[in-house]
């Protein structure tokens, strides 16, 4: 079965130069097994044209709250019963903030408030409106409403500016849209996934870090919340968009990672170490840049916290699941860490080469657990992210009827 066969979506497009980009999204929906109504403010008429959005739709494109024949046809509540799920996209922040007071003097708006359907935001702007603290204000309180947003992504924007405030790509919107149906093997799961690198300062301007990219942690953040977990996300610089209907803390360095799994830990039931830490950080931190000199400089390195292993040795722990970062010895060194941080389940990477561990699109892993093997071959991150959740929660299954 297509991810949304059989469902309903209507898509209210606003003002954004981001609509141009609303037929590839009505295609992707469709393309999954979706039907999509496109209603349309009159600003974002000047974006994309109904037009070109009926043909892509298959139905006639409304706009207009007092058309008396397309009432006739089908009515705006009609519609608002139509919708299994309403898409926002792009969002203006005029739009959000209209949604957030319950303005409805649009027929998207009015919909939104008529329809019992789940509501998706996918928010599009310049960067420096997107930080002013009235949109994460009017955000927050329709997420406390029930709404979901996705996004934005960061990057160059239509102005010329850099930063968040980018639509993020169809695909990301059907994933998301997708989610607002699913129960699936980790329903009713609260999943920590840890993911990226982390950064240990020897002065303001330099730190010691690693490779990682955060995309194998933020994949499998994506698969367990396509499987229906509740999902935080802790992460360490990345360049990665943001990823939707999940919870995110942003760190920097390992302790800081610490901190936040320790404090958000409690209600996880499943753990899954994605991150790649530093083992060490430089006992003192300079305050200020060191300078350069002819002798040799030394620096002291103390080992960081096991996050794992701390989270592993918890009473009541969840369900632990590591990561093991190899350059050679791949299965001898991943069943030792699996051994020594007492944990459930550990995934095993080849590092160092081309093609697959960090930064790479695709990886492959060897998973082990108490007496069992799984080789998952090699397949895109998201993929074999699908994969390893599948195990987990199978695992996990056994794990939480023994105790
Ligand atoms: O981010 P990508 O570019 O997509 O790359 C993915 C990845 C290669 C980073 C990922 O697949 C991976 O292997 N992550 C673990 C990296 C790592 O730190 O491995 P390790 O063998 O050094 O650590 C073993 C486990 O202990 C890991 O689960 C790690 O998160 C955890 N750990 C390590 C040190 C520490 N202080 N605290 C920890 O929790």
């Amino acid at each position: 079965m297509k991810r949304l066969e059989q469902k309903n979506c209507l898509l209210i497009v606003t003002g954004s130069i981001a609509a141009y980009k609303t037929p590839e999204l009505v295609r992707r929906i469709i393309e999954v097994g979706g039907s999509v109504r496109v209603v349309m403010t009159s600003s974002a008429e000047q974006f994309v044209t109904a037009l070109t959005l009926q043909a892509v739709s298959g139905f006639e494109v409304r706009s207009d709250m007092f058309d008396v024949k397309a009432e006739a046809a089908m009515g705006h509540i009609e519609l608002a019963r139509w919708a299994d799920a309403i898409v926002v996209s792009p969002a203006t922040a005029d739009y959000i903030a209209k949604l957030r007071i319950g303005h409805a003097n649009d027929l998207g708006s009015a919909i939104c408030l008529a329809s019992e359907a789940p509501v998706l935001i996918a928010p599009a702007m310049n960067q420096k409106m997107w930080t002013d603290p009235s949109v994460g204000e009017n955000l927050e309180v329709l997420k406390s409403r029930g709404m979901s947003v996705i996004g934005p992504g960061s990057g160059l924007q239509a102005c010329g500016d850099i930063g968040l405030g980018r639509l993020v790509e169809a695909e990301v919107i059907v994933s998301a849209v997708s989610a607002l149906f699913e129960r699936g093997i980790l329903a009713g799961l609260e999943v920590m996934v840890t993911a990226g690198p982390t950064r240990e300062y020897i002065d303001p301007v330099r730190y010691i870090t690693n490779h990682s990219s955060g995309k194998m942690g933020f994949a499998l953040a994506r698969a367990a919340r396509e499987a229906g977990a509740r999902v935080v996300l802790v992460s360490g610089p990345t360049t990665l968009d943001p990823l939707p209907g999940i919870k995110t803390i942003n760190v920097v360095s390992s302790g800081e990672m610490r901190d936040a799994v320790s404090s958000n830990i409690k209600s996880a039931d499943i753990f899954i170490a994605t991150a790649a830490v530093a083992d060490y950080r430089p006992e003192k931190s300079a305050l200020s840049k060191v300078k350069r000199g002819t002798d040799v400089l030394n620096m002291r390195l103390v080992p960081n916290v096991d996050i794992l292993a701390e989270v592993a040795a918890l009473n009541d722990a969840p369900f632990t699941v590591g990561f093991a970062a190899e350059t050679e010895k791949l299965e001898l060194f991943a069943a030792e860490k699996l051994k020594r941080k007492k944990i459930d389940m550990i995934a095993a990477n080849l590092v160092g080469e081309p093609g697959t561990g960090f930064d790479s699109d695709d990886n492959e892993l060897t998973v082990f657990w108490d007496k069992g093997v799984k080789k998952l071959e090699r397949q895109s991150k998201q993929q074999l992210a699908r994969e390893l959740v599948k195990l987990v929660a199978i695992r996990y299954d056994l794990f939480a009827s023994s105790r």
